[in-house]
């Protein structure tokens, strides 16, 4: 396999667009993502961790319009500056600086990588407390340090980039960026449903998945899912009730996930764009050994199956022919 051009250090920041920035700034808050800076043009929004904002919100369609990764090095981007279509290295005129290197995948996203940005002092991050659970006893005389309100964002955790073909989109961000293949969900026929990639840190032990690269049903293009740590499950469930209670739109959850062990809540944003709680991932590294998981063997922990809200983002008669094409794969390889 080839050397990647760079090893990126960690997912950065989406950008987003939204039609109504202030009705997306309202939701962002109410799903625990904190104001750390505001311009002219854009919102910055962050979480409890000492890092550089993750979360960038313009006026624009409802999608996201930019990933972008944080790479080791300034000479990193010197490097990437020299491949095809790449821009040279240019300042971040943004909250906090640094300098940026600007790649279009090959479905169109724009992908910065980025270097030098300032990290933000930690915020207050959620309570949390000992458990009188599994035989022990840890929490003698003392009560939950719960909060209700808003989850505690602590960084965004990680994407889900849908196309029509994501073994190659894959590959694209292997080459420039190392992402490696943690897992992948495969129809019989060897098709990916998933391509589960994490960041490669040799030994240091990262989340299972940073991006996963999902076949869409409708064939289309998007971030289908951004992800963001919370604090812990209690953290995790009073937020879920915040936006509950706010009518926001649940999309799936709460379960824990089969292929990264994360308990997780998904949310749809008035913009259309899901928004994903997690706490609890798994954690690998180069020891890890990929595995090719089976479509009928996708059945999580625990937790109910995913709403049509949240595996459609647009009808259109592909979507049926596809989401045909996924039952049979699930039927034959049951029976296989
Ligand atoms: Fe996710």
């Amino acid at each position: 396999m080839s050397e990647p051009v760079i090893r990126v250090k960690k997912l950065a920041y989406v950008r987003v667009g939204a039609p109504d920035p202030a009705a997306a700034e309202l939701f962002l808050n109410e799903f625990g993502l904190q104001v750390a800076a505001r311009t002219d043009h854009a919102i910055h929004f962050r979480g409890t961790d000492a890092e550089a904002p993750c979360y960038v919100l313009s006026e624009g369609a409802g999608t996201v319009t930019a990933i972008a990764f944080e790479a080791d090095s300034a000479e990193n981007l010197a490097t990437l500056s020299q491949l095809e279509g790449a821009s040279a290295i240019e300042t971040l005129a943004e909250p906090c600086g640094g300098q940026v290197v600007r790649l279009t995948d090959p479905v169109g996203m724009q992908v910065e990588v980025v270097h030098g940005r300032a990290a933000l002092e930690p915020l207050p991050p959620s309570p949390s407390h000992p458990f009188n659970m599994n035989g022990e006893r840890a929490r003698i005389g003392g009560f939950p340090a719960v909060e209700r309100g808003p989850s505690h964002v602590r960084r965004i955790g990680h994407l889900v980039l849908e196309s029509p073909d994501p073994e190659s989109l894959y590959q694209w961000y292997h080459e420039r960026l190392g992402l490696t293949i943690s897992d992948a969900v495969r129809l019989p026929d060897g098709a990916p449903q998933m391509i589960f990639s994490r960041l490669d840190r040799a030994q240091e032990f990262v989340d299972h998945h940073v991006v996963g690269f999902q076949f869409a049903l409708d064939e289309g293009v998007r971030v289908q899912h951004i992800a963001f740590e919370v604090g812990n499950l209690d953290d995790l469930m009073s937020g879920h009730d915040h936006l509950k209670r706010r009518k926001r739109k649940h999309v799936w959850g709460i379960g824990r996930h089969l292929l990264g062990g994360q308990i997780f809540d998904y949310w749809k944003s008035p913009f259309g764009v899901i928004h994903e709680h997690w706490t609890d991932t798994d954690l690998v590294n180069e020891s890890h050994e990929a595995k090719d998981c089976g479509i009928a063997e996708m059945e999580d922990y625990w937790g109910p199956g995913p709403s049509p809200g949240f595996l459609i983002a647009r009808f259109n008669f592909k979507v049926i022919r596809n989401a045909l094409r996924l039952l049979k794969a699930r039927s034959q390889s049951a029976a296989g």
